[in-house]
């Protein structure tokens, strides 16, 4: 089996990114995580993926004249890491049309919320706001429309009585890490493909 190779974005603590590297640890899994690629220098996930090992960048935007040059630069990297999927994982930038059509039907990314509802920031709150009795997340395709690609795999979780921004985000967090592998593996073993 030749495995696809794979780069994760991230820009924080990188707890989707872990459940990637975990996922791909098992011999049959169909993808090898090659390399983290952070916009920001702290983000604590880039020390975890170090610790496994894997190779690890960080490329600050405000360093670059334009975003294009960044999402050149980025490009260049995920090319010198020979990757063919790559897999958003809480990568706070919105990504310019040339980057997404370069990596067109190759790049997914987690959302925390059913798309289409609830594209964009605070989701939890937004579903708390309006009184919805069911949330989730969803790991979808990424198109130059923002959260706009088509889904790949959702998993509901309920709202409970009570709940906060936190404790919900906390119960969805749980799906993100059990979808986000399902839906990788989905992409690189070819069972989907974007249309
Ligand atoms: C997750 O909730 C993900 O759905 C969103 O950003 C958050 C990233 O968390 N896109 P982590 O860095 O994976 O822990």
């Amino acid at each position: 089996m030749s495995r696809k190779r794979v780069a994760i974005l991230i820009s924080g603590r990188g707890s989707n990114m872990s459940a990637l590297i975990e996922a791909a640890k098992a011999p049959d899994y169909p993808a090898e995580v090659v390399g983290v690629l952070s916009n920001r220098a702290a983000a604590q996930g880039l020390e975890i993926a170090a610790a496994h090992g894997i190779a690890t960048a960080s490329l600050a935007q405000s360093k670059f004249p334009s975003r294009d040059m960044f999402e050149d630069i980025m490009t260049q990297m995920l090319e010198s890491w020979d990757v063919d999927i790559v897999c958003l994982a809480g990568f706070m930038r919105i990504l310019g049309e040339d980057f997404v059509n370069r990596w067109a039907g190759t790049m997914i990314n987690i959302h925390p919320s059913l798309l289409p509802l609830y594209k964009g920031l605070h989701t939890h709150e937004r579903a708390l706001a309006d009184g919805a009795k069911v949330h989730g997340c969803t790991v979808h395709f990424v198109t130059p429309g923002l959260d706009e690609g088509s889904p790949i795999l959702q998993a509901e979780v309920p709202v409970l009585p009570g709940d906060t921004p936190e404790t919900l985000s906390a119960r969805v967090l749980v799906e993100e890490h059990r979808i986000y592998p399902e839906a990788l593996r989905l992409l690189a073993s070819a069972e989907i493909r974007a249309h």
